[in-house]
Order: C-alpha cells, then structure tokens, then sequence
C-alpha cells in the first residue's frame, strides 16, 4: 500500500482524497498540511494526521507519494524537496510557471529514486474521449479545424487565481489543459502559437483567452477560454474533409454531419435567394448527400461507464503500476514541458500581438 500526503487541503486537495479514498486500492491517503489552520481542522475531521509544517511531511519516512495541490506559485518549491527527500510525486497543473522551472525540476526528478507525474487529468475527459474516438474512427475525415471552447460567464477569477504573484489567469488555469488536450490530438509538431490574452475585468491576469494553434500537418486548432462569455459555444466544434461534428458541453450532447457519399463531394447547386440577396456558394446542401449520426457513446479508459472519479481510477490505477514497475507513467514530464513552451509562446505572442512560428 502506497502511502500518501496532502499538501494543500483545500478545493483540489480534497478531491484527491475523497476520489483515492472511494476507489483506489493501491493508495491510502495518511495525513495533509495546508498553511490555513481551518483547512488543516477540516483534514484532522477527515482522519488524517495534521502537520503543522510543510517541512513534517517532507521528513515523515513513512510517506512514499506527495500529491500537491497548492496554489500554483508553490508547486516549483514542494516538487523539489519531496523528490529529493525520495518521494513520488504528482503535482496539479500547471506543474510550474516557466520552462526553466520546469526543466530544474526535471533534473531534480532524473537525480531520484522517484516518479514524478502531473495530474493532467482532462485528458480522461469523457467529451474529450469521444473527440479522440471520432477522429481515430475516420468518420468525418481528416481535421483541418478544431475548436475547443469553454465559454464561462463567471467574470471574476476566484481567489488566489486572480493574482499574477500565485500563477493566476485563465490560460494557466484552463489553457494548460486545453492545449494539453490539443497536443494527444496529433503527433505532429506546433508550428505557431498565435494568442489573444484579454484582461477583461481582471487587474493582474488574462481571463479570457484566445489562442490558435498550427500544427505541421496543416491542422489547426483554436483554444478559448472565456469567464466573460453569456452566449456559449459549443465545447468542441471539429471540421474534417468528410464531416464535421460538434459536442456542445460537458453533458456530450451533440452529432456528427458527414457526407453520405464520399466519392460524391459535389454536387448540382442551384443559385438560391436569400434574405440577404443571391448566393450559390451557400445554397443549402440537400438533405440526402449528409447523414446525420449521434456521438458514439463510450466507456471509459478502464472500461466501465463514466463517473465522477473516472479520471482519479485511470491516473491513479497508472500511477500504482508505474511505481511497481509495471507500466510507464501517462503523464510524463517532457509533455509538461511542451505545454510550458506553448505558454510562453502565447504570453510572447500576445505580448508582440502576433503570431510566433516555432517547432514544439
Ligand atoms: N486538475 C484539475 O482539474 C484542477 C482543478 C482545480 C484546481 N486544480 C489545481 O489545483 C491546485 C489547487 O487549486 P484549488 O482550486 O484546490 O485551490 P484552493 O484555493 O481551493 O486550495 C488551495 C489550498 O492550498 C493552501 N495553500 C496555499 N498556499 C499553500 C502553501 N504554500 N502550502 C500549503 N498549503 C497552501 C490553501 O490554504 C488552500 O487550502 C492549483 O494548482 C490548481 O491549478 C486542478
């Protein structure tokens, strides 16, 4: 049995230890430290053993996993003496702030009898998932376009999020994940990262982004992040030569418009009048060139249907066989380090307002 300590009990924190405590076997969460002495009654009323120093937990030879879930400014600092005090670690994103941090880091990890992954979690995401199912199926062809949007209304970042001192913002918030997401999507390289980092209401960070993405395979893909939105889009809208299909939220409504033929891409179109005068290019196709099919429904990595922890089981059940030598880890670091490199590459980008080209 793998024994585990918390640092930060709070929203995050807790997650980890209610999903690791209803579902994985192989780990058993022991104790926690938080700075807040409210979270650290909250872990004592959850039977955990309460340090009162981040450095107690560093130090307790009985713990072999720390699983960090503090802000983001103090990930870089716990990563590093957990791994040198000999313990596997997964730390939430975003695992650090810059690519040189990042990659001290990564020497640190090379130096230890340790693991060390990232808990890049959407990537189990059941509408994620089905995206992935799709375009692997070729169903609706070869993508050109992705677009990969969370449109929230919130206006305000919460918290520590708010602040550029604790790593706030939107794009390391939800942009690490998106991108993450874009990159399991194709083995080809980013050849440019053209972003769009507004501060509608915030005073310190970016809360709503929007960052294109251009693969060498000709495939782009268009990332937004928004707190400011009150008409959404849908999560996913894909463009393939053959079809396109959309899923418009986490719920994984949605469908998938092909061609019924695709030997027979044209057709006779008419000039049509509309409202806004003639056009031939957008007369409507007929109805029976498409066929309309629903999402293909799916069971989740471990194969069961999906729950509220199915990404903790498949992250977690990895992490058990990695430690035992049994498989490699998922989340490997160096993926990390390229979504740092697409960060920065965003944060220059929009600095410069324009696009950077780039081989990541
Ligand atoms: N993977 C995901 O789906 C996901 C979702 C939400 C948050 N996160 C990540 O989890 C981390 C925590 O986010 P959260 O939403 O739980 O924040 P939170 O504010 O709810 O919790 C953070 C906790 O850390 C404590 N803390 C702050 N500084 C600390 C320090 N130096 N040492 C120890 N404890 C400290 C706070 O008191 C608080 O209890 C962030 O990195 C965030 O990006 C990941």
């Amino acid at each position: 049995m793998i024994q585990a300590a918390i640092l930060g009990y709070g929203g995050m924190g807790k997650w980890h230890h209610n999903a690791i405590r209803e579902q994985i076997e192989g780990v058993q969460v022991q104790s926690a430290y938080d700075v807040r002495p409210e979270a650290r009654d909250e872990a004592r009323a959850n039977n955990l053993t309460v340090y009162e120093r981040a450095q107690d937990l560093i130090d307790d030879p009985t713990i072999s996993l720390a699983i960090i879930a503090t802000p983001n400014d103090s990930h870089k600092d716990y990563i590093i003496r957990a791994l040198k005090a000999g313990k596997h670690v997964v730390c939430e994103k975003p695992v650090v702030l810059t690519v040189r941090d990042l990659q001290e880091v990564m020497d640190v990890s090379k130096q230890a009898d340790a693991l060390f992954t990232i808990h890049q979690n959407r990537r189990w995401d059941q509408d994620f998932q089905i995206v992935k199912t799709i375009l692997d199926s070729g169903t609706v062809g070869k993508p050109y376009f992705i677009e990969s949007r969370l449109d929230g209304s919130s206006v305000y970042l919460h918290g520590w999020r708010d602040h550029k001192l604790n790593g706030g913002g939107i794009l390391y918030d939800w942009g690490v994940h998106l991108i993450d997401q874009a990159l399991q999507l194709t083995n080809d390289k980013v050849t440019s990262v053209n972003a769009h980092l507004f501060s509608v209401h915030s005073k310190e960070v970016d809360d709503n982004i929007k960052v294109m993405l251009s693969f060498e395979d000709r495939l782009s893909v268009l990332i937004e992040a928004s707190t400011n939105c009150f008409i959404p889009s849908p999560r996913w809208h894909v463009s393939g030569q053959d079809g396109t299909f959309v899923i418009q939220d986490w719920g994984c409504n949605g469908k998938i418009v092909q061609l019924a033929d695709k030997n027979a891409r044209r057709w006779d179109n008419d000039i049509v009048y509309t409202a806004a005068g003639p056009t031939r290019t957008m007369a409507p196709r007929p109805a029976s060139t498409t066929m309309t099919t629903p999402l293909p429904t799916i069971k989740d990595a471990r194969g069961n249907e999906y729950h509220r922890y199915s990404s903790a089981d498949i992250f977690y059940h990895n992490l058990v066989a990695s430690i035992e030598g049994k498989a490699e880890l998922y989340v490997k670091a160096e993926e990390a380090l390229r979504v740092m490199k697409i960060i920065e590459l965003a944060f220059q980008s929009a600095e410069k307002q324009q696009g950077i080209s780039c081989l990541v």
